[in-house]
């Protein structure tokens, strides 16, 4: 794991209620990486990730799934829309859960859906209250990732899992350089630490369960960067992020970091899945 200092929960909740909007406007429902197979629009990409994740983890129509980290309930409304899911979406922000609770309902699944702002890193949920745990790209900002999974892993119902799409550091050793570079990105991204592929699949061994594929998506997802790149200079979306405050301006002036920290091997993006034994 590469650790960072001088990230604050506060600073990641207020970009959250802040950027939101803004993210919409840039990338669309979902705050996460598109995953592509070949020239799919950056919609489409974006649902194939959902998909791909859908389909490592197995979860099966109509299965209870909390979805830490729900940004604007993008998946949470996608698993009850298509897989007739019951999703519990929990955000460090207010202004997304309003966002997600009045998309829900706009979409038709109001009452399978229901969004808390709530940290992750201390939730309490009784044990066996879901079947399975989604997250995408929200672990990257928690200060012990260890922690959390030992905890959420009570929560979930023996035969149930985890689905996790994270943002990684490369595999060890790690050069100078290499640290650098990850650091950077967790600056400019808001992240106090990033694990590595075998730090998450010994986390959640640790934590119970049984580590199923690992799928390393790196050369699939990284034309996200481009594409919002190529967005922000034709639009000149640097000016509209300065109404979102420093941490927006500092997300997209950062694209190339983080393109450049996948290329080189520094970062890595996995999806990961996990089940917790039966009895
Ligand atoms: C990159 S966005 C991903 C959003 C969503 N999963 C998606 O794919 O559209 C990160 C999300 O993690 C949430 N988040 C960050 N730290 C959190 C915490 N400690 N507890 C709950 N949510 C958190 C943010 O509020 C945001 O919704």
């Amino acid at each position: 794991m590469i650790s960072y200092d001088g990230i604050s929960k506060s600073r990641i909740r207020t970009h959250y209620d802040i950027a939101t909007l803004f993210y919409r406007l840039l990338w669309g429902v979902h705050i996460h990486h598109g995953l592509w197979n070949e020239n799919e629009s950056s919609q489409q990409a974006q649902r194939q990730l959902i998909e791909h994740l859908l389909q490592e983890s197995g979860i099966p129509r109509g299965a209870s799934v909390i979805d830490v980290g729900c940004g604007m309930g993008g998946s949470s409304i996608h698993l009850a829309r298509q897989h007739d899911c019951h999703v519990t979406g929990i955000t460090l922000s207010g202004m997304q859960r309003r966002w997600a609770g009045a998309t829900a309902r706009l979409r038709g699944v109001g009452a399978q859906t229901r969004f808390f702002r709530q940290d992750a890193e201390t939730a309490d949920f009784a044990g066996e209250s879901f079947d399975y745990l989604w997250s995408i790209e929200c672990t990257e900002h928690f200060f012990d990732k260890k922690a959390f999974l030992q905890r959420a892993a009570n929560w979930l119902r023996p035969g149930g899992g985890v689905a996790l799409c994270i943002w990684l550091a490369g595999d060890e050793p790690h050069s100078d350089e290499d640290i650098l570079q990850v650091k950077a990105v967790c600056d400019a991204f808001l992240c106090p630490s990033l694990g590595t592929t075998e730090d998450y699949a010994t986390w959640l061994r640790d934590a119970g369960l049984e580590v199923g594929n690992i799928c390393d998506l790196t050369p699939r997802i990284t034309r996200t960067w481009e594409i919002c790149r190529q967005r922000v200079e034709r639009t000149g979306a640097t000016k509209l992020a300065r109404l979102f405050g420093r941490d927006a301006v500092k997300f997209i002036d950062n694209f190339d970091l983080i393109l450049n920290a996948y290329q080189s091997g520094a970062m890595k993006y996995a999806s990961i899945v996990a089940t917790k034994p039966t009895l």
